[in-house]
């Protein structure tokens, strides 16, 4: 049994919890879109082509706001293909995925998809093949109220009212030598900065990312975001960032602290903005966007056997990049959100990526079932909890080697105290692979009450850390009560099973 003392304290804040940290993505990849979200024809479709059993795990998912269309896409799309009669739309080469788009699906039926699962958009442009013009063209389709051409032209489409979308991209990944119309960080700083002011200049309320680094292994980390805000840094709110781990060779124990990792990515651009606002003499703060994260089992993917390789046939929606999240990645990505939360001061905007189908929380077939994968329920509850203020952790944790980063945390945490409800929310992970961990938590300026939701994920009877949720067993894994928790003298006691991620919340009042 390894030992966790944790201390919060009611004044130790690090701040409001940003609403957006809860965000996902939807790209035109693979089954994502098109059989993934809609599915004309399927049993379970409105007359829009809504798949409404995904919409409903959507629901129950509480993203909080969809990235859309890419992604690697975006760099390549025309987004007045996907305006209009579909039956006049062109069907297009998507180089991206190598993959046919058909554009059935496109602005409006993307903005009618999100008002139902009631999600804000966060739209990216396309910086890649186009620029300035057709960024500022779109923010006119898209948020003038009418009486412009292309503000007439989305009324004509069906739409009267603006779209009023606030958030967004200023392209995807463009410092990555795979993106259609990659560039260097001097070219799209530039482009960034023109394309932000020519933007605003449409609409002054909207808020804008910059892209940032497509990982921290890329060679130009650092350099990139320095001088992309060095030219743009007044004109932009966010910097991106994006981050896709795996196990590597059955390492679990260093897979378990990939957190590490993303903790010292973010610092690191935290470090990097900051030093571009000292220098620049800047008074307001560039924030963070990590706009794409998750798990993502990237060895082999260009090998012929890989059932989700990108085939080299032109197709429509193929089947791309479909992993499937046993036990271990559910509380590495239980993890990864505990590390985003920790980071709310600076990370305002976080997307796990992506939603159905592509390295996704949701999984569902052509004509067939969807269902959630083990990685749903670490963020369906932290959406839903994950409340109010964002509390520091003093974490007193025993400790495991790496090979990745040396001595780790046993146990993992992140808390919000949401004022207005009297609750604090605990979300907790046990890396130990053999071992429980016994956890206690005091609370300074808070006295604990009744204990709420106390709620497990780990692994299953009679299964094993890579069991997971598949068509045929749809909920091998998921959340079982968590036994044995109570309060003590103001300290709240849990023992959490050897590889776990647990939510406890409770009540508090001040005191
Ligand atoms: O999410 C899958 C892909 O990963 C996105 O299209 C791209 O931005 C990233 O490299």
């Amino acid at each position: 049994m390894s030992r966790a003392r944790i201390t919060i304290d009611r004044d130790f804040t690090i701040g409001e919890v940003p609403r957006r940290l809860f965000g996902s993505f939807v790209e035109h990849m693979g089954r994502c879109v098109y059989t993934g979200i809609f599915e004309p024809g399927h049993p379970e479709a409105d007359e829009h082509g809504t798949r409404r059993d995904v919409l409903e795990l959507v629901r129950e998912l509480g993203p909080t706001v969809v990235r859309y269309p890419g992604g690697n896409f975006v760099s390549g799309y025309n987004w007045e293909d996907g305006v209009g009669p579909v039956e006049d739309r062109p069907r297009r080469i998507d180089g991206a995925w190598h993959t046919i788009e058909t554009n059935a699906f496109g602005l409006h039926e993307f903005v009618r998809w999100a008002r139902e699962a009631d999600v804000e958009i966060m739209e990216a442009v396309n910086l890649g093949t186009r620029g300035v013009d057709a960024a500022r063209e779109l923010v006119e389709y898209a948020n003038h109220p009418g009486g412009t051409r292309l503000s007439d032209l989305r009324r004509q489409h069906g739409s009267a009212e603006p779209f009023d979308i606030k958030l967004w991209c200023l392209g995807n990944e463009l410092d990555g030598p795979w993106q259609i119309g990659h560039k260097t960080a001097a070219e799209y700083g530039r482009l960034a900065q023109e394309a932000a002011k020519a933007m605003r200049y449409v609409d002054p309320t909207i808020e804008l990312v910059a892209v940032g680094s497509s990982n921290r292994q890329m060679p130009t980390f650092g350099s990139w975001e320095h001088t992309v805000l060095t030219h743009a840094y007044d004109e932009v709110d966010y910097i991106s960032l994006h981050a896709y781990y795996q196990e590597d060779d059955g390492d679990a124990a260093s897979f378990l602290a990939e957190a590490v990792d993303m903790d010292a990515f973010i610092e690191g651009v935290v470090s990097t903005v900051d030093a571009v606002k000292a220098a620049g003499k800047h008074t307001k703060d560039v924030q963070l966007s990590f706009d794409e994260w998750n798990v993502w089992y990237q060895r082999g993917l260009d090998t012929e056997d890989q059932p989700h390789n990108v085939q080299k046939t032109w197709r429509e929606h193929p089947r791309l990049i479909e992993d499937t999240y046993n036990v271990t990645d559910a509380v590495v990505v239980g993890t990864f959100l505990n590390s985003l939360l920790r980071h709310g001061d600076r990370v305002r905007i976080a997307n796990q990526a992506q939603l159905v189908n592509i390295i996704a929380p949701i999984r569902s077939e052509e004509g067939g079932p969807a269902w959630r994968q083990s990685i749903f329920w670490p963020f369906a509850r932290m959406s839903a909890l994950a409340k109010g203020r964002i509390l520091r952790t003093a974490v007193d944790s025993d400790r495991y080697p790496t090979r990745k980063f040396g001595d780790a945390d046993l146990v993992d945490v992140s808390a919000t105290w949401d004022e207005e409800s009297g609750r604090v929310a605990l979300f907790l992970a046990n890396r130990g692979l053999e071992e429980s961990a016994e956890v206690t938590v005091e609370l300074r300026g808070l006295t604990a009450g009744r204990v709420t939701r106390a709620e497990v994920l780990t692994v299953p009877e009679g299964g094993d850390r890579r069991t997971a949720n598949t068509e045929q067993a749809q909920d091998a894994v998921g959340l079982a009560p968590l036994e044995g928790v109570g309060t003590q003298d103001g300290v709240l006691h849990a023992t959490l099973p050897p590889l776990a991620w647990a939510v406890i919340e409770l009540e508090v009042s001040r005191g």
